[in-house]
């Protein structure tokens, strides 16, 4: 009884009060068809042993040349048609519209938190309140995406038609005016790949520096581990081909740096936002030529200094080096150094 007599004064509360950006999202279901040729990819992974020396060899010395090739035997000769019903979040009615792609390790819960004091780290609410629309999906593999085959779906050029397959969605149903794409990591040479191809209105890439140099501190510090194994209650479902950290720390040391973080964020990534990534993205990713100097749209390389992935833990020095690659953009601007992982 006390609840019904309490519903009135909520309401009248909840129109006395801004509504959440949020408000204005839901949860969605989009079918993707996409039709493009396969990696065939060699890596067998049945447990963590295979794992472990998976990870030397992309990480030696000489990883991906003649000595220690990537784990891929070519191409399919014809391209594979493939459809996938891609979990997203869409907030807003149309104009600007921002997709998001998120990276390995990640899911789209990084763009937009949901522990509580998480407002001043919520990218989409704050893309709202500056009149965006926001597109954020889960790359397939991922929560609330298909579970695909580790090795012959989750490759990285089906995942940039993917992405072109959602841009086409926001322009065609979701009223999109204008496209920016955003990335964070893979995510950005997803975003960056995807922009080398369709047209877009902007292109920003963060936990990006253009260079592979730096993979393998970021490779070897993950601490790879078989995710069904690693946590069979959130991952069971997964094939043995998807991997994540192996502890919270593994996963602080490859996207946080102290002391520019908050202890509990980097807990909340690790225990709820994180999801495993697919061993066929990497070898796929690194076989895949991107055509940066075809972009024509304006490029925001957006960095935290201390980034381990992208610059070796110093990106100072290193995302300069954008300016060569991205000499078809209309503009190009970069910031190497935000106190940040
Ligand atoms: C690592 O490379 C060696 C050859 O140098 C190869 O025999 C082995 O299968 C590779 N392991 C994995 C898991 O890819
Ligand atoms: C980037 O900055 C570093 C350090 O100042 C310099 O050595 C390097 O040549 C610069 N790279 C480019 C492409 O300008």
């Amino acid at each position: 009884m006390l609840f019904h007599r309490l519903i009135p004064i909520f309401a009248a509360a909840a129109q006395a009060l801004p509504q959440p950006a949020s408000a204005n999202c839901r949860d969605i279901q989009i079918p993707i068809t996409v039709s493009t040729p396969r990696f065939i990819v060699t890596a067998s992974l049945q447990d963590d042993w295979d794992v472990t020396a998976l990870t030397f060899n992309l990480t030696r010395r000489d990883s991906g040349k003649a000595a220690d090739p990537l784990p891929l035997n070519g191409q399919t000769s014809a391209s594979i048609k493939s459809t996938y019903t891609v979990g997203a979040t869409l907030c807003g009615n149309g104009g600007p519209t921002l997709v998001l792609t998120h990276g390995i390790i990640e899911s789209k819960l990084y763009w937009r938190p949901n522990f509580p004091g998480s407002e001043q780290y919520n990218f989409v609410d704050a893309a709202i309140a500056q009149g965006y629309s926001v597109l954020s999906y889960d790359r397939i593999g991922v929560g609330s995406s298909p579970k695909v085959n580790s090795l012959t779906d989750a490759q990285f050029q089906v995942e940039v038609a993917v992405l072109e397959g959602l841009v086409n969605y926001a322009k065609t149903k979701a009223h999109a005016t204008k496209v920016a794409l955003i990335g964070h990591s893979y995510g950005s040479y997803i975003s960056s790949a995807a922009a080398t191809h369709i047209e877009v209105d902007g292109l920003v890439l963060t936990g990006f520096s253009g260079t592979f140099d730096y993979f393998a501190p970021f490779v070897a510090g993950t601490n790879l581990r078989i995710a069904r194994s690693q946590n069979p209650v959130r991952w069971g479902k997964l094939d043995s081909g998807y991997l994540t950290t192996s502890d919270l720390y593994a996963e602080a040391y490859i996207y946080y740096a102290a002391p520019y973080f908050e202890h509990s964020v980097a807990e909340y990534t690790f225990n709820v936002a994180s999801e495993p990534f697919a061993i066929g993205e990497l070898p796929s990713l690194l076989a895949t030529t991107i055509e940066y100097e075809d972009i024509k749209a304006p490029v925001l390389v957006l960095q935290g200094q201390f980034d381990v992935s992208a610059c070796g833990g110093n990106c100072v020095g290193v995302v300069n080096g954008t300016k060569d690659i991205f000499t078809g953009a209309k503009v190009l601007k970069y910031v190497d150094n935000l106190p940040a992982g």
